[in-house]
C-alpha cells in the first residue's frame, strides 16, 4: 500500500480514468478505524475495485463546541488496517493544503438542516464540501459510505447525482459489535458502564420495528414518542427519533400509505457520548 500526503503525490500516483484497468474505488474516513471502516474497504475490493482510502479529520464538519481536538487519531493502526483490508493507496492529506484556503463556501440542502443537521449546524455542509473536493481530486468511479450514517449517505448520493459527479455511490450495511452496538470511532468515549448499556439503543430500534403496524400517521407519531420516553427511562437523552422515507428522507406523512418503506432514525446522548443509529422498516430486505 502506498501512503500519500500531498496533492502532487495524489496526482502522480492515482491512475487517470483512461489508464485504469479496474474501477477506482474511494473510501473516505476520518481515521480511528474499526471493523465498520474495514468492511467498506473489503466491499470495494470484492466489487473489483482498486481502493484509495482517505484519512482526514475534517475540521469543516465539526462545530465550535464539538470534539475536533479530542477526536481519536490512530495513524499507525489505521495504516495497518487499511493495508490488511486490501487498500492500494492511503491518502493522509495535509490540513493546510486541503482546507487551508476555505473561506466559507457552503453546500446546502433542505435535508442537511434536519435531524443530525438540526443539532449540528453546518455539519453536513462541511461533509459535502470535503466529499466534493475528494471527488474532484481523486475522480473515483465508485465511492463507498456506511449506512450507519444514513443521512450522510442520502445527502452524498443526492450530491453525486444532482451535481453530475461521474461516480457511483454505494451504501454498505452497518457493522455491529456482538451485542448489537453500531461500531463507531466515538464508542471509545463511553465509560465501561455506558458501554454495557449502549446496545439498548439498537434493541429499542428492533422492538419498535416489531411494533410498527402503521394504520395512520398518528400511530407512527405515537410510536416515535413512546420510543423517546423509553429511551429517557433507560438513561439516554434523545435528540430525535423519526420515521423517514428512504427516497426523500422527509418524515413519513399522513398521505403515505401504510406499506410505505421507512427508516427509523435516532440520535441520543449517553453520558458525554452522542450515539446515532437507524433501522430499515418494511424495506424490501426486511
Ligand atoms: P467516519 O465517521 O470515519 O466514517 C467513514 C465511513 O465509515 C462513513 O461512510 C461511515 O458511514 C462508515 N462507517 C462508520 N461506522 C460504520 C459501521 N459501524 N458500519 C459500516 N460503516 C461505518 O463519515 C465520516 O467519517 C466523514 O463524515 C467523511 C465521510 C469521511 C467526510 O469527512
Amino acid at each position: 500500500m502506498e501512503i500519500l500526503t500531498t496533492l502532487a503525490e495524489l496526482k502522480e500516483s492515482l491512475p487517470t480514468r483512461e489508464r485504469r484497468k479496474r474501477p477506482l474505488a474511494l473510501v473516505p474516513t476520518m481515521g480511528a478505524l474499526h471493523a465498520g471502516h474495514r468492511s467498506l474497504v473489503e466491499k470495494a475490493v470484492q466489487d473489483g475495485g482498486d481502493v484509495v482510502a482517505t484519512v482526514f479529520v475534517n475540521p469543516l464538519q465539526f462545530g465550535p463546541a464539538e470534539d475536533f481536538e479530542r477526536y481519536p487519531r490512530t495513524r499507525e493502526e489505521d495504516i495497518r488496517l487499511l493495508e490488511s483490508a486490501g487498500a492500494k493507496w492511503a491518502f493522509f492529506p495535509d490540513a493546510e493544503e486541503l482546507t487551508g484556503e476555505h473561506t466559507g463556501f457552503s453546500i446546502t440542502h433542505p435535508v442537511a438542516d434536519m435531524y443530525c443537521g438540526a443539532h449540528r449546524p453546518g455539519h453536513f455542509s462541511g461533509v459535502l464540501f470535503i466529499v466534493s473536493k475528494f471527488f474532484h481530486l481523486i475522480n473515483p468511479d465508485r465511492a463507498y459510505f456506511g449506512k450507519k450514517d444514513r443521512q450522510q449517505l442520502f445527502l452524498i448520493s443526492r450530491l453525486a447525482s444532482e451535481l453530475a459527479f461521474p461516480v457511483e455511490v454505494r451504501g454498505v450495511d452497518t457493522v455491529r459489535e456482538e451485542d448489537g452496538l453500531a461500531m463507531s470511532s466515538r464508542n471509545r468515549y463511553l465509560t465501561p458502564e455506558e458501554r454495557l448499556h449502549a446496545p439498548e439503543l439498537y434493541r429499542m430500534l428492533n422492538i419498535a420495528r416489531e411494533h410498527y403496524a402503521p394504520k395512520s400517521q398518528a400511530d407512527r407519531i405515537d410510536l416515535a414518542s413512546r420510543l423517546v420516553g423509553e429511551m429517557k427511562e433507560r438513561g439516554f437523552r434523545p435528540e430525535y427519533v423519526v420515521f423517514v422515507r428512504p427516497d426523500t428522507f422527509l418524515p413519513l406523512s399522513a398521505e403515505d400509505p401504510p406499506e410505505t418503506p421507512a427508516i427509523l432514525l435516532v440520535a441520543a446522548w449517553l453520558g458525554k457520548t452522542r450515539l446515532i443509529d437507524n433501522i430499515d422498516i418494511l424495506s424490501a430486505h426486511g
